[in-house]
Formats: C-alpha cells, sequence, structure tokens
C-alpha cells in the first residue's frame, strides 16, 4: 500500500494521505509523490482542480518528526518537502481541502495555500513549531497572520495549542467546519463544482488573489531559519523528548 492515494474523479485529482500508523505524517518520500502529482495536476489538461485529504480519520500529523532528528544528528536535509510547498505555491489550478482529526503542523500551513478548505467541526489543528524549538514554514508567518491576525497566529506557532475546527471556519481558515462524516463528501462535491466551472477564469481570479512570487520568496526565507533551527541543540532536545515520550526541558539551552 503506498502512503499516498492517488485518484481521478470528474476532473478531480484526489490526494489522499494514507499513513494510518502514523498518524499520516509526511515522509520524504510522501511529499515526492505530492509534488510530481501536483507539478503533473498543472500540466494535465484533465485535470482541473485537486483535493487533498487523510485517511482514517486524520488530515496528517505533520512532517515526520523521525525525518527532522535525523537533520538535527547531522544527516541531510530531505529534498522534497520544499519541492512540494513550491508546486503548492505555485499552482495555478484551485486546490481543496478536507480535514478530520489531527492537523498539525504542514497539516495547517498547507490549508494557506488551498482555496476552499472543509474541516470537521471537531478538528483540532496546530502549528507548534516554537514548542519544537522550529520557526514557521510554508510562508505561514506571513499567509496566517494575514488571515487570523498576529496575535491569534503567534498565539498558535509559539503556544502550539490546538484550534478547533469550528474556530478555524469562524476565523477564516475554512470555508465551513461541518460534522466529520460529511467533511470528505462536501469537499468533493464543491471540487466537481468547480471542475464545471470555466477553468481559465478560476485560474485568472486565483493569480489575481494571490502573489506566488511573494510567497514563494517568504518560503525561502523561511527555509534558511526552518533548516538553521533543525540543526540547534533546542531542536535535538525537541525530537528526543518526542521520541522518548516525555515533555521536552529547553531550561538549560539558551
Ligand atoms: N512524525 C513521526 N511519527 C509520528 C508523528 C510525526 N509527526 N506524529 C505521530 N507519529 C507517530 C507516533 O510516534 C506513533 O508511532 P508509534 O505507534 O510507532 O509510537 C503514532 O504515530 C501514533 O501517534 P501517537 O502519538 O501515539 O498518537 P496520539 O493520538 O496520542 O497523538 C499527535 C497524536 C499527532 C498529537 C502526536 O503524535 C504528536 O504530537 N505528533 C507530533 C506532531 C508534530 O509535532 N508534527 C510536526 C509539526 S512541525
Amino acid at each position: 500500500m503506498t502512503a499516498i492515494e492517488i485518484a481521478f474523479e470528474e476532473g478531480v485529482l484526489i490526494l489522499t494521505l494514507n499513513r494510518p500508523d502514523k498518524k499520516n505524517a509526511l515522509s520524504d518520500d510522501m511529499y515526492r509523490v505530492l509534488a510530481e502529482a501536483l507539478e503533473e495536476a498543472e500540466r494535465d489538461p484533465a485535470t482541473r482542480v485537486v483535493m487533498l485529504k487523510g485517511a482514517q480519520g486524520v488530515f496528517t500529523a505533520g512532517n515526520d518528526l523521525s525525518d527532522f532528528a535525523a537533520v538535527a544528528a547531522g544527516g541531510e536535509k530531505p529534498k522534497h518537502a520544499f519541492r512540494f510547498l513550491e508546486a503548492l505555491a505555485r499552482a495555478e489550478k484551485p486546490i481543496v481541502a478536507a480535514v478530520v482529526g489531527l492537523a498539525v503542523g504542514i497539516g495547517v500551513t498547507v490549508l494557506l495555500h488551498c482555496d476552499l478548505v472543509y474541516v470537521a467541526d471537531d478538528a483540532r489543528l496546530s502549528t507548534p513549531f516554537v514548542n519544537l524549538a522550529l520557526a514557521p514554514e510554508a510562508a505561514s508567518s506571513l499567509l496566517l497572520p494575514a488571515r487570523i491576525g498576529h496575535a491569534r497566529a503567534f498565539a498558535m506557532f509559539a503556544l502550539g495549542e490546538p484550534m478547533l475546527g469550528e474556530t478555524a471556519a469562524r476565523l477564516g481558515i475554512a470555508n465551513a467546519a461541518l460534522p466529520a462524516a460529511e467533511v470528505e463528501a462536501a469537499a468533493l462535491a464543491a471540487a466537481k463544482a468547480l471542475s464545471r466551472r470555466p477553468l481559465g477564469s478560476l485560474m485568472a481570479t486565483k493569480r489575481l488573489m494571490r502573489d506566488a512570487e511573494a510567497i514563494s520568496q517568504v518560503m525561502k526565507r523561511e527555509g534558511e531559519i526552518f533548516t538553521e533551527r533543525l540543526r540547534t541543540a533546542e531542536a535535538a532536545e525537541a525530537f528526543q523528548a518526542f521520541a522518548q515520550r516525555r515533555a521536552p526541558d529547553f531550561s538549560k539551552l539558551s
């Protein structure tokens, strides 16, 4: 079983994160498949809309923390996460997301690049970058404050507290918060409705609403800082603590 399932329905390319034993945490190979699928979706005239969802009641627990721990231990930074983010930021065709259960880290920041987002009212969205001694990524340092205001965005980044789906919808991260069992069908119906709209007009609208170049520049700057942070003693402590199922202790690190 591959960890990304790819399906196609009525002009909608459906990408499903499916690694349930790790809460759909994203490995570098999963990023590679997602990046290739997004790049191909832009080229393929049959694809009019892309939909992202998670399998088995979870969207995603975010980046695979063992990949981060490997970088902290001196390994190479995985290549494909950034390629995926670039493809997402530069995508001209509309992207629809269906979010149930958990969305952590990139599982939330990815939503800031989607055009329609449907969440479960009890979904828990969190961006615990500071708890992991990291920093915001995916242009979220620009896009999240723009969406929900600086104070709320800072609290999400710095305190890592989960936001419920119903709050995310109220604050404009999502279009609607629904009972979990209805989310996927609502997102797919919306994606199919978009696929019946004139694609050139959809793409022009999306282009006008997003400055892809500026977003990409922010991502690059964030990426440099994120990579530096991955190699800090603070981050190593955070990843060890996760692996050892204990709270991190940053008190002796400066
Ligand atoms: N990377 C790698 N493995 C992860 C993971 C991640 N981001 N998130 C969860 N997993 C793994 C757990 O290690 C566990 O694996 P194991 O059964 O082999 O020990 C399995 O998925 C189930 O996770 P568990 O923690 O037991 O589930 P939970 O329901 O109690 O908690 C989370 C779920 C998502 C709240 C918790 O796993 C978590 O905080 N994960 C880290 C999220 C994160 O910080 N992501 C990166 C953001 S930048």
